[in-house]
């Protein structure tokens, strides 16, 4: 079975990122994948400095994240959009899994970007700088994406979305994922 890791890039404890990450959950599921949410706050980083890795060596916690990643063969990334661009916690992580943590990370897997926002864009912005770090780092990465605005009333009680477009964009990205990381399994 296609393995899929969700990786929201906040810990606030009512996260609308992390609520969304739930709702890829349940949809990969119901479209026959395997699917987990995991939360970074299991993998605490010290911001990126090279003085300290240098010192240090990689962050034990970054090491684990790269080891837990390498049993999927497919990642959404879900980035609370801050001033257009990444969150630091997110932007943090990813740097440290390009690192030498033992595992090449970004490859051999397919990556999808959502991201959800109380603003009419979803978070929108942020993903087109998300996406420019997947190219760096050459993460395949599928071209359906998920932003899902007005985060008040995107969710239902079961945990899926409201929104007949977002619900849309939610399916076409889940196949999409799918399909692709299918093929590596
Ligand atoms: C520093 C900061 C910058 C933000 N910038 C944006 C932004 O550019 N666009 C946007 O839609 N929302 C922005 N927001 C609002 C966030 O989308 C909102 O706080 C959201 O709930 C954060 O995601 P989370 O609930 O998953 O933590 C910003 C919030 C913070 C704290």
């Amino acid at each position: 079975m296609t393995k899929i890791i969700i990786i929201p890039g906040s810990t606030r404890e009512d996260s609308v990122n992390a609520k969304l990450g739930e709702a890829i959950r349940l949809k990969l599921i119901e479209l026959g994948a395997e699917a987990d949410l995991i939360s970074l706050a299991n993998y605490p980083m010290s911001i990126f400095n090279q003085d300290d890795e240098a010192e240090n060596g990689v962050l034990e916690s970054a090491k684990e994240l790269a080891s837990h990643i390498t049993d999927y063969q497919g990642v959404v990334l879900i980035n609370p959009e801050y001033n257009g661009s990444l969150t630091p916690l997110l932007k943090n992580t990813l740097d440290w899994l390009s690192r030498d943590v033992g595992e090449k990370v970004y490859q051999n897997r397919i990556f999808a970007l959502a991201a959800c926002s109380p603003g009419a864009l979803g978070g929108i912005r942020g993903l087109s700088h998300l996406r420019d770090i997947l190219v760096s780092v050459v993460a395949d990465t599928i071209t359906p994406q998920l932003a899902v605005g007005g985060a008040g009333d995107a969710f239902a009680d079961d945990g899926t979305l409201t929104n007949e477009r977002a619900q849309g964009m939610l399916k076409t990205m889940c196949e999409t994922l799918i399909k692709r990381a299918s093929l590596l399994t």
